[in-house]
């Protein structure tokens, strides 16, 4: 929101900016650009950074955790009615990619599609990998689960 939208030389304005913070974590940068008539600078790029504060990963959880508030807004919530590729890029990608906790997709491939079943309905003992059929309390029905086996086997 800018406080004029017309300025003459050396007058001042004020830009109200704000900056959405949900699901971020850690160091965000956002650039705004102010372009005008000026014709020497008649675009401006102003930025802000900001150090989103995590106050969800510090502490040590039972794995099945992240199916529950508030841990769900960010692992469940978005993968509710979605399959396949939209389901893995929801509930499955922040933990299973290069450089996180999980193997990544190309990993996942190698596994027999019944291992694949088990670990997802299951979960993995002694890991954060919880159970993610809806018969253990997880979050995803049968089909939902049969659609990422089918995704990942496919990849
Ligand atoms: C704001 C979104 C958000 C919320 C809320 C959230 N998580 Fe996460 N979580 C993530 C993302 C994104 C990752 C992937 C790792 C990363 O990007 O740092 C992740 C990764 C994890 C991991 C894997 C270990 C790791 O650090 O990579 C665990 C375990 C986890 N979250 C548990 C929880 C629990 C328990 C809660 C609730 C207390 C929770 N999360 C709430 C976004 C969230
Ligand atoms: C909170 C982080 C987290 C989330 C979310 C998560 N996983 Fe996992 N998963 C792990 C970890 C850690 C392991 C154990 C290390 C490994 O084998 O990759 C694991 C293991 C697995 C395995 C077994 C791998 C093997 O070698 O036997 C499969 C399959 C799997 N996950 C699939 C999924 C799918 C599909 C989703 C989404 C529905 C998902 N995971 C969501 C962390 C996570």
């Amino acid at each position: 929101m800018v406080s004029s939208d017309h300025l003459g030389p050396q007058e001042e304005g004020i830009i109200k900016a704000t900056v959405d913070t949900r699901r971020k974590r850690g160091r965000i940068v956002k650039t705004i650009q102010v372009k005008s008539n000026d014709p020497e600078r008649p675009l401006v790029v102003l930025k802000l950074t900001a150090n989103v504060k995590d106050p969800f990963h510090n502490a040590a959880h039972e794995a099945d955790a992240i199916f529950r508030t508030p841990c769900r807004s960010c692992h469940v919530d978005r993968g509710v009615g979605r399959s396949g590729a939209a389901l893995f890029r929801a509930d499955c990608m922040m933990c299973h990619r290069r450089g996180r906790v999980g193997k990544d997709l190309l990993q996942l491939k190698k596994l027999s599609f019944e291992q694949l079943r088990r670990s997802i309905e299951d979960g993995v003992q002694g890991t954060v990998m919880p159970g993610f059929s809806a018969r253990l309390g997880g979050p995803l029905t049968e089909s939902q689960i049969r659609s990422l086996i089918r995704y990942i086997k496919g990849h």
